[in-house]
């Protein structure tokens, strides 16, 4: 039986072991996954520890994923992109190789879960912290026409603008001066976290517009419910995310595809 965790603090309500229990059984993979509470400013020496005592992968989320990337021995390229990863791989030769599934992740639940077409739009990206920076490549590996970041300290944005220059046609800007309406609107902000919307004006919104909150929670978003009264009538929210970087890392790890479709839907049910 292989060994696999998910690391962070706090971890008491993760849904990744009961995701990953599922891919298991699913896919008839002979795995263990653990939770696992990790103290502040220890994670280099517990993953240390994971990996000698037989681990063989392990997730990481929240405060840990810049610490599991300096971790790691080799990195993928979205990963290097990232500078912060949530799936750690040990390798036959005992090195340990970095990903961030959370781009693909996204991708994978707009496109193939929501058919919401990316090639050609008009994306608006608000924030710039580690979850934007996290999925910047993958969604722009999909050919947007034009990707706007919007963020509070458009200084971040600036950056990761120019960071991601290379990849396509990626520009930065304040909430209020954010140019034109869009096709689809990401919040990767924390905003909501405290009930707060980031400032937007509401011409960003057309007929069509779909807006997706990295975040979920029982019900919608605050920024979704604001995005709903304003007239969208598509607003998705993160959970086919979290179970479609799941079902990436489950794949780095295993080599196989487990389905996410019943995984997504039980876990909305559960919400209820
Ligand atoms: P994460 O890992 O979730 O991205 P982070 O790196 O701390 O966390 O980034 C949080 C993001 O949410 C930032 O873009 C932050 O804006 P600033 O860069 O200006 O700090 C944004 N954010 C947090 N609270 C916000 C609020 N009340 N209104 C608007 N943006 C907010």
């Amino acid at each position: 039986t292989d060994l696999y965790a998910v690391a962070g603090n706090p971890i008491g309500h993760s849904k990744s072991p009961l995701i990953h229990s599922t891919f298991a059984r699913q896919t008839q993979q002979d795995l263990l996954y653990k939770a696992l509470l990790m103290p502040l400013g220890e994670f280099a020496a517990k993953a240390e520890k994971f990996f000698q005592h037989g681990g063989s992968g392990l997730n990481v989320t929240v405060p840990f994923k810049e610490d599991a990337f300096r971790f790691a021995t080799t990195h993928t390229p979205r990963a290097l992109r990232a500078q912060a990863v949530n799936t750690l791989k040990k390798m036959p030769d005992g090195s340990i190789l970095a990903d961030n599934t959370d781009g693909v992740g996204l991708v994978r639940d707009l496109t193939l879960n929501h058919q919401v077409p990316l090639a050609g739009k008009r994306i608006l990206l608000l924030g710039a912290g580690g979850a934007v920076r996290g999925v910047l490549q993958p969604l722009l590996e999909q050919q947007p026409a034009e990707l706007v970041i919007a963020n509070r300290t458009v200084s971040k944005a600036e950056q990761l603008a120019r960071d991601f220059a290379d990849l396509g046609c990626v520009t930065a800007s304040s909430f209020a001066d954010v140019p034109g309406a869009f096709d689809l609107i990401i919040n990767g902000t924390s905003a909501s976290l405290g009930g707060e919307l980031p400032p937007l004006p509401l011409t960003v919104f057309k007929d069509g517009t779909v807006t997706y909150d990295m975040m979920y929670g029982a019900g919608r978003t605050v920024f979704n419910q604001w995005a709903h009264e304003q007239g969208v009538t598509i607003t998705l929210d993160g959970l086919g995310m979290l179970v479609e970087q799941a079902a990436e890392a489950f794949y780095c790890w295993r080599g196989v595809r487990p389905d996410t479709a019943t995984v997504i839907q039980r876990l909305r049910q559960e919400r209820r």
